[in-house]
């Protein structure tokens, strides 16, 4: 069966009805009072680059500043975009590196809710790469079933705030939410959040400073990074280094005969070659992020590695190829020490500065 009404899909459709309306263009800055504000310059921001990483993508019609990022940054604990009491971290949880339990969708699916972990560094967005950009990806939010934004209310208590109403006239020079659309609204909005998650950097965990030397691994993460950086595990190839993704979309072999949301990007481009595949997530923060894949089927690390080790199906259809090399047709057969390994080196990706951080901490 073929998924109606899937998150991504109400996100996708959504956005497409606002693109097809034209009405949404990045360098929107119609804004009718702009002469009544003297413009104050904006403090440009860019990101750090850790040690090893590539350069971010970024959006050269939203350059990030502080004062945007600021904005963003309250915007995503604020339940004020919500006629519901909804905000990001009603779903994305600090605590969780930024991720959430499985949502269910009023079809009856289950998608589990992604991390938000240097997200700058992603090409494609949600589970089956369907998002190109993370500037317009939070739009989604104001569907009915997510915040069910009422613009008009929206207008009010931004003017009744103190605080948006003085951060729009710096960012925006803008001084009467009620000048503007409620498609220019919506952008500017969300154009500060995606400048905050574009912020939100983490690249200081055990592995991290093991390989700046400033760290040492116990022997037992040492193998587990051994087996997963080798062909002994094969993970390297689509969860590699520094990112823990490689940001394609890939088919590890959940299942033998996917359907309904099982056929991730194919649901999206209709191609059967994407049948089955799904962007590879990164690994940072791992521990913090159960339950597991798309759906959340498994509720542990063991039960992921042993997923790896054993339950693989090699007959499933655009199956990556490193998951059928003829040493793997009875599957990896690590012992279970060497499994427990692997479980202890993956938990050396985490990063609990980075969930602990103020400049990500909840501002209110
Ligand atoms: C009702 C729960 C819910 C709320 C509220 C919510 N999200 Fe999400 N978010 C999800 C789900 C579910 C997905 C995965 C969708 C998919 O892959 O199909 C997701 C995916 C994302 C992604 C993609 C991450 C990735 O790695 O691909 C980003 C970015 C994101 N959300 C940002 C936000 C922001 C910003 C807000 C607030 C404006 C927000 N979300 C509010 C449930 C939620
Ligand atoms: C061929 C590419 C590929 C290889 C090789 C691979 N993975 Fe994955 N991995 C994926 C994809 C794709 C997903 C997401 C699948 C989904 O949700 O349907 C994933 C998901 C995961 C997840 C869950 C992530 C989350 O946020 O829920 C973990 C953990 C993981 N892999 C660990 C490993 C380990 C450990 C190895 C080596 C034993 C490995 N992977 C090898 C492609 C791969």
């Amino acid at each position: 069966m073929v998924p109606m009404f899937s998150a991504s899909r109400i996100i996708k459709s959504s956005l497409f009805l606002l693109l097809a309306g034209g009405i949404i263009s990045f360098n929107s800055c119609k804004k009718d009072d702009e002469s009544a504000t003297e413009s104050v310059p904006l403090t440009p921001y860019s990101i750090d680059i850790p040690h090893g990483f590539p350069e971010p993508y970024l959006n050269a019609d939203n350059p990030m500043t502080v004062e945007g990022i600021d904005m963003g940054h309250h915007f995503y604990y604020d339940p004020i975009l919500s006629e519901n009491g909804m905000r990001c971290t009603s779903c994305h949880f600090p605590n969780r590196s930024f991720s959430g339990l499985p949502y269910t969708t009023p079809a009856g699916d289950d998608i589990d809710i992604p991390p938000h972990v240097n997200l700058a560094w992603n090409p494609d967005y949600d589970w089956d790469g369907g998002i190109h950009m993370l500037d317009s990806l939070p739009l989604g939010d104001f569907a009915p079933q997510f915040f069910n934004t009422n613009m008009m209310a929206l207008r009010q208590r931004l003017t009744a705030s103190d605080y948006y109403s003085e951060m729009f006239k710096k960012v925006y020079h803008v001084t009467n939410f009620y000048s503007l659309t409620d498609d220019q609204l919506k952008m500017d909005i969300v154009k500060t959040i995606a400048q905050y998650l574009r912020s939100m950097v983490s690249a200081n965990s055990k592995y991290d400073r093991y390989k700046l030397d400033h760290s040492v691994f116990t022997p037992s993460e040492l193998n587990g990074y051994l087996i997963f950086m080798t062909e002994k595990g094969d993970c390297f190839h689509c969860h590699g280094d520094p990112l823990f993704t490689i940001n394609q979309n890939k088919n590890n072999g959940l299942e033998c005969n996917p359907t309904g949301i099982n056929q991730g990007a194919y649901l999206i481009t209709g191609i059967e070659t994407d049948k089955g595949k799904f962007s590879v997530p990164t690994l940072r923060n791992i521990e913090f992020t159960a339950p597991y894949m798309h759906d959340g089927r498994f509720q542990t690390l063991e039960e992921v590695v042993e997923f790896y080790n054993s339950g693989v199906c090699q007959s499933s259809p655009n199956i990556d190829p490193i998951m059928t090399k003829p040493a793997k047709i009875y599957g990896l057969q690590l012992f279970d020490w060497e499994k427990a390994d692997l479980v202890a080196f993956l938990k050396t990706l985490s990063d609990t500065t980075f969930m602990n951080n103020p400049n990500f901490a909840n501002p209110f």
